[in-house]
């Protein structure tokens, strides 16, 4: 029999597309946050301007009980997403590239538990954008790398993973990755 929490043998499919992230329909959308939960720019001034009040309310709520310091780099944690076609948001914190230090396994994880967070909830489908890649600067040939190596890497049940690549450059990246 089917059982949502066992992750298939061949992983999910793996879809790219160019497009804005807060209109996809999808179970989660995976948000590029930062430790505060409070917002920013980028996906995340998009996820919470378009998912409304309850997405940062929720946020706020987290911060007040599980993560009074912040949300670790790394790490992921689920919301409601408001008024988004979703039904969850995912906030994960990627880490800003740093030409002195590789976080590269921090990049990984992100992919990793919010894959995790997303068989928690039952989420079949997954929308990524290209986490770090924009204000916190990662070259975006090696975010892509990190992205498609890891979610193939991760065991999941979730059948969907969907790459949201905002212009062509990041999708061309992604593209490449995936032949
Ligand atoms: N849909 C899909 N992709 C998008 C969208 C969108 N609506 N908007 C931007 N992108 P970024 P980060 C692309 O900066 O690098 C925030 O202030 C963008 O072109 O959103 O992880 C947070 O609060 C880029 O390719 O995330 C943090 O402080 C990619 O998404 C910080 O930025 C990620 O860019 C996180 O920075």
């Amino acid at each position: 029999s089917d059982d949502a929490q066992t992750p298939s043998a061949s992983g999910p499919r793996l879809v790219l597309v160019r497009g804005d992230i807060t209109e996809q329909r999808v179970d989660a959308v995976v948000n590029a946050a930062n430790s505060s939960l409070l917002g920013g720019g980028g996906v995340d001034g998009a996820i919470h301007r378009r998912g409304g009040p309850e997405v940062l309310a929720a946020c706020r709520a987290l911060r007040a009980s599980q993560y009074g310091r912040g949300l670790p780099t790394g790490r992921a944690v689920a919301t409601t997403a408001g008024r988004l076609p979703a039904r969850w948001v995912i906030h994960t914190v990627g880490p800003r590239h740093s030409p002195d230090e590789d976080r590269s396994a921090l990049l990984a994880s992100c992919y990793r538990e919010s894959l995790r967070l997303a068989d928690e909830l039952g989420a079949r489908s997954v929308a990524f954008p290209a986490v770090s890649a924009g204000i916190y600067g990662w070259p975006m040939a090696d975010a892509a790398r990190i992205a498609v190596t890891t979610v193939r890497a991760t065991p999941t049940a979730v059948a969907e993973v969907r790459f949201v690549l905002f212009d062509d450059r990041a999708y061309e990246a992604f593209a490449a990755q995936l032949d």
